[in-house]
């Protein structure tokens, strides 16, 4: 079969959160580029805007809408109103997270200052506004018979990670085995639902922190291929997950790492 035809996702219908910067960013471009239509959701509209012009400017159909994941209601209006305007559901990557600070590596990050109000905003954020977006896409796909989720996890949902903090490493494994039960639940619908589990990509991530280089070098000694991945990278696995192409593919992790979680 032809690349075009295994990947086609031409005219279906894509919604990604965290879309104006990273990883977001990288997902909404290359559904845009192959041709789906993309709603870009994010707390930055300023962002998002530029983006929405570039591609636009590239020939692609994109939306935008001002979202932040943390207002569960407004998620759920969001995901149903696009849902409802274009009579589908086809994709939907549930990617928008935020940093815990460092890891147990420095003082700050060690178990016993881990700071209250910020352990429950990282749980909020990247768990419950991630069980939110696929709790509602779930229903669309269901009725549809048909979809694709996309869950961002880390390696460090899969392994234990210095330098991530500890709300963050606790999100991004729950959201694994979230993946789990509702692929489960799913998988009679023709919906499939995986998560990615990425090692480091250069993105705004913890306000830009692998832009300083001894951060950025921390995270490279411990990737076998010796980087920190463009968010290029990630669009191949990204589009093959909300394609055609992942058609048997359910209830899996993918790590995308350099090898990182191999040794
Ligand atoms: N960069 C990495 O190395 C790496 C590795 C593993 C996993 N991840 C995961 O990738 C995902 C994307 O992060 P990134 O690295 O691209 O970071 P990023 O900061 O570049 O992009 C995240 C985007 O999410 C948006 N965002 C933050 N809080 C939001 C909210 N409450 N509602 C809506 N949007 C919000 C930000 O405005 C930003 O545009 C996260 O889930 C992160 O945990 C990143």
């Amino acid at each position: 079969m032809k690349a075009e035809q295994l990947f086609d996702v031409n005219g279906h219908v894509a919604f990604v959160t965290g879309a104006a910067s990273g990883l977001g960013l990288a997902m909404a471009e290359v559904m845009a580029d192959n041709g789906a239509h993309v709603v870009m959701t994010d707390i930055n509209p300023d962002t998002l805007t530029e983006h929405r012009q570039r591609l636009a400017d590239g020939g692609g159909s994109v939306e935008t809408i001002e979202l932040d994941v943390s207002d569960l209601a407004a998620l759920r209006t969001a995901i149903d109103g696009v849902a409802a305007t274009h009579g589908r559901l086809d994709a939907i990557f549930a990617n928008a997270g935020i940093s815990a600070g460092p890891g147990y590596q420095t003082d700050a990050g060690q178990i016993n200052a881990v700071d209250q109000a910020k352990w429950d905003e990282v749980l909020h954020i990247n768990l419950s506004s991630v069980f939110t977006t696929i709790q509602t896409a779930a229903a669309h796909m269901k009725r549809q018979k048909s979809g694709r989720i996309v869950v961002t996890s880390s390696i460090a949902g899969l392994k234990a990670e210095q330098m991530v903090g500890y709300a963050y490493a606790a999100t991004k494994a729950a959201v694994i085995n979230l993946v789990r039960q509702a692929a489960m639940e799913l998988a009679p619908f023709n919906v499939s639902i995986n998560a990615i589990a990425p090692g480091p990509f250069y993105t705004n991530i913890g306000n830009g922190r692998l832009s300083d280089p001894a951060v950025a070098k921390a995270f490279s000694d411990v990737v076998p291929m010796g980087r920190i991945a463009d968010t290029s990278e990630l669009q191949g696995l990204a589009l093959m997950l909300g394609s055609p192409a992942a058609s048997f593919i359910t209830g899996t992790v993918i790590p995308i790492d350099g090898g990182s979680t191999a040794g």
